[in-house]
This record gives C-alpha cells, structure tokens and sequence, in this order.
C-alpha cells in the first residue's frame, strides 16, 4: 500500500472538514484508492482547534519548516486563505517538491504563473480542485472530462452569499441591506462581505474555470466586474412580471477567437436551469461543441463540501506519477485585443421621466440614434413621474452607454434608475 504523508496548513472551517473527512473516510480511500493517507503536520496557533477534533497534538505545530523539512510528508494541503502567508509557504513547499491542494482562488488566480512555476521547479504538482463551486467537480470535469470538446460557453453561479441575497429578496421581497444582515448573522456572509457581494470571488473563480475552459490565461485584469449591492428589490419584482430571475453570473464566452468574460448581476428566464438554484447551492452550465449542454449543481462553500474537494485531491495527487500542468502558455501578460469587452447583451432599463408630451418620443430617439432597438416598454404609475422600463434587444455595451449618455442630457429624465444586462 502507498503510505502518503500529509501536512494540513490551518484547521479552520475547511482545515477542520478535511480533517474529519481523512479521519472518518481513510480507511476506505485505503480500500478502494490503495492510499494510506497519513496526516503527519498541522500548522495551526490555535491549539484548541486540534484539540476539539480529537486530533494527535504531538503533530500540531506553528512551523511550517517542521514541513518542508519533512521528507516523509508528499502533500500539503492549505487552508490559511489570502495572499500572505499563504504564497510564501506554498512556493517553499513547492520548491521543496511538497505537491499543493489548495482552496484558495484568491491566491491561485492572482499568483498562478508564480506557483506553477515553483511546482514545474520542484517537480510538484498544483490542484486546485476546492477553490472554484466548493464541492463541484468543476476543475477535473474541465481537465479530464471535456477532451472531446471545445467548450463554447460557461456561465454560472459561483458564489453563494450573493446567490443566497438574491433568493431571498425575491422570494421574500426583502431589501437587499436587511437580507445581508441576516446572512451575516447566520454566518452565510462575512462580517466584510466585500469580496462576495462586490463579485470579486465570482471573478477569482471565472478566471480560473475559464482559463482551464479556453485552454488560454484569462487574467483579472480582462475580467469585467460589477456586484449586487446596488440591486433594488422592485427590479426583482418588475424582472419576474416579464418572466426574469435575477442572479450574480460569472459568464465566459469564446467567439471568433476573442475571449468575452465578466461577472454582473443577470436577468435570466425563469425556466433556464440556473434560476432554479436557490439559496446557498452554486452551480455552473456549460455549452461543449459536440456535448452539448451540461450543468453542475452543488454545495459551493462549507465544511464537509469543500473538504470533499481537497479530500479528492489529496488521493488524486497521491497517485500520479507525474504532475501535469496547465494546457496553455500560463502568464499574465496577455494581448488585451484577444478579449471582447464589447459585449453583446439584451438590457433592462428603469428609468424616471417627467410625464409630459413628447417624453417617449425623445428616449425612443436617443436609443434609435445609437442604434439600440428597443424590444418591450412598459410605463408603471405616474407618481411624482413616470416609471418606465425597456428591455432592449440584443445590442453592443458601446451603443447601450452611448444611448445611456444620451438620455442623461434629456431634461425630461429625471433620473436612470437600474441598468441590468439579461442572459437569454
Ligand atoms: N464565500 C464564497 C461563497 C465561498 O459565498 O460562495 C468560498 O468561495
């Protein structure tokens, strides 16, 4: 049997569910994977955190030169999260030949040519499994499953405190500030939710999935990003009268050799498979040219979910017997004229006008003069103004903002309320 020594950097949330799942599950990885896994290291300050696992403290340390001092000790798996110390140690335990399993998008999206580099060094190996939909076969369905294929497209909800929001403001109509309260205080958001409701999670993960889809680095730079805290529930209400559910998309297209990737909030019709993921669940939809369409669905954060990622990479790592690497050319100096940021989309628009003669006529113009068709219009109460909303027809970003700029000049606006692109 193939003795594999394991080094576990932080027992936090993630650190602690793998722990459990290698404990509880080993013997059967031993079985039916012929991987004896053995948990020789774990880097962890706070003590308690091994002791209310039950774990052997004679293996707990604060060194992480008590790892790559080890020869014994294959892979280490790291939980600590960030940039810093994470990067540091990684690309030491690298160098030192140690195989890294990691959950960390942040780290991997921002610094990937840097640890890959260090893996192809020390003759390592770099999975990355858990750091994109938590528990979904996402990466090894890309790398391993998809050879058959150009994949087209791939669009998903990767991140599942805005996934969480969203759903409750619409099934509950709640405003977006009291939902987020409430997930904090469950603990589904963070105390700083920033890095989920600003999209920049969504937009760590989509440069990762898309790259390994595209077989080409689609850095964070070329990723568009806009969050949700802006949403307005009445925009929720309005989308669902024609037909919409409303959710952050992390979208990644490739036309003409031009790679289009960003993350927003969408309206998407409400019989698409992906308005049908609610609460916390992430999943992601993917077009491939000879598959055709498949989706994955599951659990994107937690415990057991996540550690179930890393558990997967751990025994995946343990038995090659030599590391792959990335298909395409992995650096961050990319041409920016190999990304489309002129996206074509369909659009939502609220807007607040005087009610007077003649109003419709002028916006009607200002779109036209920029040609930007409109598909539907609707005029809701003449409260203090008009409300009116158009849903355009598919139409380039350029000509939408052109028509928006227009529009702000009109002295009949009185103000563009909600811009919000739909998905069909
Ligand atoms: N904070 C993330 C989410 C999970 O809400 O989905 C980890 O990426």
């Amino acid at each position: 049997m193939k003795k594999i020594g394991v080094a576990l950097l932080g027992l936090g949330t993630v650190g602690g569910g793998t722990y459990r799942i290698l404990v509880n599950n080993g013997k059967n990885i031993a079985e039916r994977d012929g991987v004896q896994i053995d948990i020789r290291h774990i880097i962890e300050l706070d003590v308690n955190k091994a002791v209310a696992l039950g774990a052997d403290l004679s293996v707990v340390s604060q060194n992480i030169n008590d790892v790559i001092n080890d020869p014994d000790t294959q892979i280490v798996a790291e939980f600590f999260g960030g940039i810093e110390p994470a990067r540091t140690f990684l690309i030491k335990c690298l160098l030192a030949g140690k195989s890294i399993v990691t959950a960390n998008k942040e780290l991997f999206s921002k610094y990937w040519p840097e640890l890959e580099a260090a893996a192809k060094k020390g003759k390592a190996g770099l999975y990355f499994e858990a750091s994109c939909v938590g528990g979904v076969p996402i990466i090894r369905t890309l790398t391993q499953s998809m050879q058959g294929n150009n994949i087209l497209s791939l669009k998903g909800i990767v991140n599942g405190t805005t996934n969480y929001i969203l759903s409750e403001m619409s099934d509950e109509g709640l405003d977006y500030s009291d939902v987020l309260k409430e997930a904090q205080r469950l603990g589904y958001a963070e105390a700083n939710p920033t890095a989920d409701v600003d999209g920049f999670d969504s937009m760590y993960k989509l440069s990762i999935l898309s790259s390994l889809a595209f077989h080409k680095k689609v850095p964070i730079s070329q990723i568009y990003r806009e969050g949700i805290s802006n949403i307005n529930k009445l925009d929720i209400e309005f989308g669902k009268k024609f037909g919409y559910t409303l959710k952050l998309l992390a979208i990644a297209k490739q036309n003409n050799g031009k790679i289009e990737a960003r993350v927003h909030p969408a309206f998407i019709p409400s019989d698409h498979p992906l308005a049908s993921v609610k609460g916390s669940f992430n999943a992601v939809f993917i077009q491939g040219d000879n598959v055709g369409d498949i989706m994955l669905y599951g659990r994107g954060a937690g415990a057991l979910p996540t550690g179930s990622a890393i558990v997967s990479d751990i025994v995946f790592a343990a038995k090659q017997t030599r590391h792959q690497y990335t298909s395409f050319r992995n650096v961050d100096s990319v041409k920016s004229s190999d990304f489309n940021k002129n996206f074509l989309c369909h659009y939502y628009i609220r807007m607040n006008v005087k009610d007077e003669t003649g109003v419709l006529a002028k916006i009607a113009a200002a779109f036209a003069k920029h040609n930007v068709s409109i598909d539907m219009m609707q005029q809701i109460g003449c409260d203090g103004g008009a409300t009116i909303i158009f849903l355009t027809h598919e139409t380039p970003e350029n000509n939408l903002n052109s028509a928006i700029s227009s529009i702000n000049k009109l002295p009949c606006l009185n103000s563009v309320d909600a811009i919000i692109r739909v998905e069909k």
